[in-house]
């Protein structure tokens, strides 16, 4: 661990001094200040714990703790006062001091009250990080839309998650939301303080994730120098996510479908029966039941994982979820990348919506992130997610229908340069850019339009 930081703050030199050499050996970082001014500076660079000297050339350290604490609200503050009297310790108290030390100071007492303090601090923050896993940062509303669709997923996640520890099955294409979906089952249910393990299980090779999931023995194979606990264990009482579940090899799937049926398994290499309570939600973005029917699927895993099943519905089919999401990334991201976005034009949202996103609102996100990077207005316009996005993400294949007889590819290139500059209101480099043409490029072709072809 990182040794605390001490800020002392005292006017007469031999007594920092004193406090600094002994702070010192027992292996605190030690600031010193003279003033209340100095030591305002000071706070801002982080510091655990100050003491804080009352009678200071430009103040009084009671009458600065307020401003003390709206600055560093984290830091604790050890008073060090000349008069001995109860109504001043109280004062000190009240205004949010931490203690109080008379003068002359004993430093063995003092350094017994600055362990004591950091190590109270040290539970609150801990306190304070389980608080924020159990709450909100997983609840049902971070899953953001208004459709039909989402709405269900919404509810029926919240049921799942009120459920004691039944499988389930989240597919979806690859986007939709399926890790999220798993979070806000596992911190939403009564599992929330246990922990949530994930793993991919197209990243490994078979051999690895299965000793990844069931561990090994000591001498399980030649690296097993000694035994290695799994996911499934280090999970216990917890949820363990098994994302891309359809890439999992035969072997392994029965397994794991010995493990949901029995909550027993051997560890590789272990003659012993493990048995432990897990969750297990698994993700796929594949058909299960055509990889059922090709062979690549048990069909007795495939049913035993089905026992809940939610499906994460394409954003395609719920266009009017766009706005929302566009909305609620455009918050973060202009908060993460500190520029000052506020909105999107009417314009921008209305073609946003109408984009078929095939890599759904993983796409969307990314999409927006890159346009917030690069905006230069409070605004962001059509253009800014043109330029940002890549080509192939606006031309989808799928959205252009071959007539039957045919296209005429040059007459469908005019049409997209004319189009492209009514865009950019005739400004050519600009319309090259949406093209991804050169300008030399761009102008051959208006050359071309422009000057009749003979017709034979
Ligand atoms: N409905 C939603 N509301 C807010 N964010 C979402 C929603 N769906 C997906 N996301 C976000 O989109 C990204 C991709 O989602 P993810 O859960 O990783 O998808 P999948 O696992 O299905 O590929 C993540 O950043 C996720 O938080
Ligand atoms: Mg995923």
């Amino acid at each position: 661990m990182e040794a605390s930081k001490i800020l002392v703050v005292d006017d007469e030199r031999l007594i920092r001094w004193s406090i600094r050499e002994r702070l010192r050996q027992e292996g605190f970082e030690v600031v010193e200040a003279g003033t209340l001014a100095d030591a305002m500076a000071l706070l801002q660079q982080g510091v655990d714990l100050m003491l804080l000297d009352n009678g200071l050339p430009d103040g009084n350290g009671l009458d600065a703790l307020p401003a003390i604490r709206l600055a560093a609200p984290d830091v604790i503050v050890i008073m060090l006062t000349g008069t001995n009297s109860v109504e001043a310790a109280v004062e000190a108290m009240k205004a949010g001091a931490w203690h109080y030390l008379t003068k002359p100071v004993n430093l063995d007492e003092l350094a017994v009250k600055i362990h004591q303090a950091l190590e109270t601090m040290h539970l609150r923050r801990e306190v304070q990080v389980l608080r924020e896993v159990v709450s909100s940062p997983w609840g049902p509303e971070t899953i953001v839309g208004q459709s039909h669709a989402i709405q269900n997923v919404r509810q029926l996640l919240g049921k799942i998650a009120r459920t004691a520890g039944s499988t389930v099955l989240l597919t979806g294409e690859s986007g939709t939301g399926k890790d999220l979906a798993a979070k806000v089952i596992h911190y939403g249910s009564a599992r929330a303080n246990k922990p949530f393990m994930n793993i991919t299980c197209s990243a490994l090779q078979e051999t690895l994730l299965e000793s990844e999931l069931f561990g090994h023995e000591k001498g399980a194979f030649t690296d097993a120098r000694a035994q290695k606990k799994g996911l499934l264990e280090l999970a216990a009482g917890g949820t363990v996510f098994l994302d891309e579940i359809g890439e999992m090899s035969l072997g392994l799937q029965s397994k794991v479908l010995r493990f949901l049926e029995e909550k027993t398994f051997k560890r590789v290499g272990g003659a012993q029966d493990v048995s432990i309570d897990v969750r297990v939600i698994a993700a796929t973005n594949r058909d299960l039941h055509a990889e059922v029917t090709a062979g690549r699927f048990r069909e007795d895993l495939f049913y035993r994982l089905r026992v809940l099943p939610v499906e994460l519905p394409p954003l395609r089919d719920r266009p009017g979820d766009v706005q929302a999401l566009i909305d609620f990334f455009l918050r973060r991201f202009s908060q993460e990348l500190k520029k000052p976005v506020r909105a999107v034009s009417p314009t921008a949202m209305h073609v946003l919506a109408q984009q078929p996103w095939p890599g759904n609102v993983r796409e969307l996100r990314n999409a927006v992130e890159r346009a917030v990077l690069l905006a230069e207005s409070e605004e962001l316009s059509l253009d800014d997610f043109l330029l940002a996005s890549t080509r192939t993400t606006h031309v989808h294949a799928q959205t252009i229908v071959l007539p039957e007889d045919g296209i005429d590819l040059d007459a469908l290139q005019d049409e997209l340069v004319r189009q492209a500059l009514a865009r950019t209101s005739g400004n050519q480099t600009r319309a090259a850019q949406l093209l991804g043409l050169s300008r030399d490029q761009i102008r051959y072709r208006l050359e071309r339009m422009t000057t009749p072809v003979a017709q034979g």
